[in-house]
């Protein structure tokens, strides 16, 4: 399913979570839009996404950050990044996310980027009993993008994004005023019964 136009009724899940596909996303802010739909008020998001570093008037991207971005975002069909900061401000700017807040996780998964380069020497077996040029040839890129991508995070050009926010509870109200009246009601008549059993 389309994640910018997911086939779900609003506000039916608990929790909603996202790992590592906002990179693809054309319009972040409608996949973020999209996830706050579905998620039912009082419920989590939680999205781990690759994100470029803010940038801001102080520290500007330079020419040789865009390069570096421009190879990540061809290399593997990422129409571009954006910032923690920018998720957050996506988030709040929903208008129904609340205590938003994201954490970097660059160094809890930095290591897995030249990992996946270390299975791929002690395990490469598919490719070298495959006599398939196009299959090196793309093996051999990907060593390179992942070693690109290590390097981008490691320089502080790449974060990894840890974003959760809480969806707003519906004002009192409506439905939501006739569920808690009703457990009103239910808890004053089990204490009849309890005042009851007691007598
Ligand atoms: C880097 S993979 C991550 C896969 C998985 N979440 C994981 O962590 O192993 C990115 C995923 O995003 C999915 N994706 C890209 N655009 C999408 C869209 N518009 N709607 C739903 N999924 C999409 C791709 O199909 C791909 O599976």
């Amino acid at each position: 399913m389309d994640a910018l136009a997911m086939e779900f009724a609003d506000d039916t899940f608990d929790l909603v979570w996202a790992c590592e596909s906002g990179e693809h996303m054309p319009d972040k802010k409608k996949y973020v839009e999209e996830m706050t739909r579905v998620l039912a008020p009082g419920g989590n998001m939680v999205i781990a996404c690759w994100c470029q570093r803010e940038e801001t008037a102080e520290r500007p991207l330079t020419d040789d950050d865009k390069a570096r971005l421009q190879f990540l975002y061809d290399e593997w069909a990422h129409p571009f990044f954006i910032s923690i900061q920018e998720f957050c401000r996506l988030m709040e700017g929903t208008g129904k996310m609340e205590a938003v807040g994201a954490e970097d996780w660059t160094p809890q998964t930095l290591p897995s980027w030249r990992h996946s380069n270390l299975v791929g020497v002690l395990d490469p077996w598919f490719v070298m009993f495959k006599w398939n040029p196009k299959l090196w040839y793309k093996v051999t890129r990907e060593i390179v993008t992942l070693e690109r991508m290590h390097r981008a995070f490691d320089m502080g050009l790449m974060e990894y994004g840890l974003m959760r926010g809480v969806k707003a509870a519906k004002p009192a109200g409506g439905a939501a005023a006739a569920a808690a009246a009703g457990g009103e009601r239910r808890q004053q008549q089990e204490q009849q019964q309890a005042a009851g059993a007691a007598v």
